[in-house]
């Protein structure tokens, strides 16, 4: 009769990272108690199905098992014993992963079947459970208290009270693309809540337009002797952490998006509340193209504009970095998408993410268009501001929602109340930042993103990469309407 063993316990640690040492069949004697070594045969790879391991445990016996499935979107790997010096007979196992709703624990639940010889059913059944299940479960937890999973031999992180030296790409004096420099600075070590980070991709957002223009001065403050850096978001690697910090260590890729300027440099140290861990599938250019514009486009559908099937939607600079989310996310939600861009170039891009209406002006004339395409639009998501101002009003359906979400071609001129009750709409002005007030508010709305980008609800957008020391060229693309998609500074 074969014999079943079921354990399952929850890690403190999120699935990807859980996820990134078992789905490495050969990774074992670098945590697991009873393995003493491990080795691939015949040079495969650790995650390749087929592959044969072979065990050698500390207590002499040796196992040769192989890996049978790996499915890395279902946390799940099975594998079975193909040779043993332990009487384990058709053995079958089958390790499955489950992300726990915090985001930041993980289920993990480890099952097997297996014959025995006779009267051995219940000391072989003891020794799975226990001396493999129950010990690698404290093993592998204290693996990733250590941080030991983040090292490699030799490279451990030293905390450090000193600062270390970052590059950056700076302003003295507001002005256009050209008063944005190379030049050094430096990151502290973090305090208490901080987080230092290796930056190896910043989001360029037109955001930081205004800041380099001197539309905000309390917020990117200049001057001769004290330079302001812009930049919201950025991902890159852990150095090291403050004190009070918990579940971030030296080693987790991360992105941040934070209400700070701050971002165009090579090392930063940031509140630990802006942070959140990278899942292992997205690389750090992906996540600074997608996580504020990201969660932007999250706030914009769910919070504000409330969009769902049938839901007339707007959406301006439709093949921009926020404009591209908005429109596959908002497609996929039901809504009719119509979208205004300023070439053919990037009507095509925007049709390939969604947008099913594409009305192509470079000098904000929709509204006539938009009304006979659908009688009007429930939501118009305005990052244009002044130049497009009568034309949204006039684009709009009784009873429309006006989001004003930026203001490329200008500021946008004070709105009368008496002027939107002319058709009953109403107005908003958010700041994404507000929307992610909490870590936890982050994190909920980060892991929507990824989730979205997963399902294929959003597809990454064309990402324009500019070398750190270049951020004076990323701006002038953006100014110039001919960008498409996100924009990226590799320090
Ligand atoms: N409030 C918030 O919290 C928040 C958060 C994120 C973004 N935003 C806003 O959302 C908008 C989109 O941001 P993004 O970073 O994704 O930028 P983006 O859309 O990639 O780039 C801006 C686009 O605006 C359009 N545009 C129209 N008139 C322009 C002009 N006179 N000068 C320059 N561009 C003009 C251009 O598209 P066309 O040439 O196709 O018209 C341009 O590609 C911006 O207004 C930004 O400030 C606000």
């Amino acid at each position: 009769m074969l014999q079943k063993v079921v354990r399952s316990t929850v890690i403190d640690a999120p699935i990807e990272r859980v996820w990134a040492v078992l789905r490495d069949f050969n990774s074992h004697d670098q945590w697991h108690g009873v393995v003493e070594r491990s080795r691939i045969e015949g040079g495969r790879r650790g995650d390749q199905v087929g592959a044969v391991r072979d065990f050698w445990l500390r207590d002499g016996n040796h196992i040769r098992e192989q890996l049978l499935t790996l499915s890395d979107s279902d946390y799940k790997s099975t594998y079975c014993i193909v040779e043993a010096s332990v009487p384990l007979q058709r053995y079958v196992a089958t390790v499955t992963l489950k992300p726990v709703t915090d985001g930041r624990r993980t289920f993990w639940h480890w099952e097997s079947s297996f014959a025995t010889p006779p009267g051995r059913e219940r000391e072989l059944r003891e020794m799975v459970a226990q001396g493999v299940y129950e010990a690698g479960f404290e093993n592998l937890r204290r693996h990733l208290e250590r941080g030991a999973d983040l090292r490699t031999p030799g490279s451990e992180p030293q905390p450090t009270a000193l600062p270390l030296p970052s590059r950056r790409a700076a302003l003295r004096q507001y002005g256009g693309p050209e008063v944005l420099v190379a030049g050094d600075g430096e990151a502290p070590a973090p305090g208490a809540g901080e987080v230092r980070i290796r930056q190896r991709a910043v989001g360029v957002n037109y955001f930081d337009v205004y800041l380099r223009k001197g539309w905000l001065p309390s917020l990117l403050p200049v001057a001769a002797d004290a330079p302001g850096v812009p930049g919201m978001e950025a991902a890159g690697t852990v150095i090291d952490v403050g004190a009070g910090v918990n579940g971030l260590l030296p080693g987790d890729r991360v992105a941040y998006m934070g209400p700070q300027p701050g971002a165009y440099c090579s090392v930063r140290t940031v509140p630990a509340d802006w942070v959140v861990r990278l899942p292992a599938a997205l690389e750090d250019a992906s996540a600074a193209a997608l996580l504020l514009k990201g969660v932007t486009a999250d706030m914009l559908l769910r919070d504000l504009g409330h969009v769902r099937a049938g839901t007339r939607l707007l959406v301006h600079a439709a093949a921009g970095g926020v404009g591209l989310l908005l429109c596959a996310w908002a497609r996929k939600l039901g809504a009719t998408v119509i979208g205004t861009v300023s070439s053919e170039d990037k009507a095509r891009v925007a049709r390939a993410h969604g947008c099913e209406h594409v009305i192509v002006t470079r000098d904000y004339r929709f509204a006539d268009a938009v009304q006979a395409e659908c009688g009007g639009a429930d939501v118009v998501v305005d990052g244009l501001g002044d130049a497009a101002r009568e034309q949204n009003f006039a684009a709009l359906a009784r009873c429309g929602h006006w989001i004003s979400l930026g203001q490329a071609s200008g500021s946008l001129q004070p709105i009368s109340p008496d002027w939107l009750v002319q058709k009953s709409i109403t107005f908003s002005r958010p700041v994404v930042f507000d929307f992610v007030a909490t870590q936890r508010q982050l994190a909920e709305r980060a892991q929507r993103v990824w989730d979205a980008l997963a399902a294929g609800s959003i597809q990454l957008p064309p990402i324009e990469r500019y070398a750190l020391g270049a951020a004076g060229q990323a701006h002038a693309q953006l100014e110039s309407r001919r960008s498409i998609g996100a924009l990226v500074l590799i320090p």
